[in-house]
């Protein structure tokens, strides 16, 4: 199974998530909802699943939402953040059918998952916050470390669409390529200001945009 395709998920692909583990019955769910490509699912997995291995409690603050996905399986993975707020100027029309199969198979998602269709620059932040944001296109990116950064919040992104004329390179590109420039001087940055950094990476077979970078204040 090619975990990068784009092609939709339908009910009909169930049946190649058998299993009776979280992944399975998240894929299951997203299946029956006909709405995400299978790159989506994955992406959003793998990325709550190494957020949730460095961040626990507070309010999840998902800017550039898209459909939301990585909030609902931010809330499944573990339950210590009391709910969700999901950002995007365009939330997709079929949002909501993704968020009821999800709530239909755990009730207890009920009611935590707030979607708010307005601009990621006019949301307001607490140091209390897990701010992520999965392919914030270009310089979204940094719009989203700028407004975690004087929030003092805990962040997560996974950069996409790397603007190397509008992003900082921080001069590096004489030695790595130039979105990897752009990453490693968001890493720098966040470390200036008192954070502490952690680099990781999903899957290369999910997306080659596959650099997550997690900070949180010292
Ligand atoms: C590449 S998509 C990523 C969506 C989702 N996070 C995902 O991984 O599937 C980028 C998203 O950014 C949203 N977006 C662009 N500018 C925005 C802004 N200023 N505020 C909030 N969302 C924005 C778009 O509507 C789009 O849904």
């Amino acid at each position: 199974m090619k975990k990068s395709s784009k092609n939709r998920l339908t009910i009909h692909q169930q049946a190649l998530f058998p299993k009776d583990t979280l992944f399975d019955k998240i894929a299951r769910a997203v299946c029956r909802s006909q709405t995400l490509p299978r790159k989506e699912l994955y992406e959003a997995w793998e990325v709550a699943k190494r957020i949730r291995r460095i961040f626990r409690g507070g309010r999840i603050v998902d800017l550039a939402c898209g459909h939301g996905l990585v909030s609902h399986i931010l809330l499944l993975i573990d339950d210590t953040s009391p709910n969700a707020l999901a950002v995007d100027t365009h939330i997709p029309q079929n949002a909501n059918a993704l968020s009821q199969n999800l709530i239909n198979t755990w009730p207890r998602l009920k009611d935590r998952i707030f979607f708010s269709q307005m601009p990621l620059e006019q949301v307001e932040l607490s140091s209390q916050d897990i701010v992520v944001s999965v392919h914030a296109c270009g310089t979204l990116t940094d719009t989203v470390i700028e407004k975690a950064l004087s929030a003092r919040a805990k962040l997560a992104v996974l950069p996409c669409c790397h603007d190397l004329d509008a992003c900082d390179t921080g001069g590096l590109e004489g030695w790595m390529d130039g979105p990897l420039a752009v990453d490693a001087t968001r890493a720098f940055k966040l470390a200036g200001k008192g954070y502490t950094v952690m680099t990781k990476k999903i899957p290369v077979e999910i997306t080659p945009k596959n650099r997550l970078l997690m900070a949180y204040p010292k």
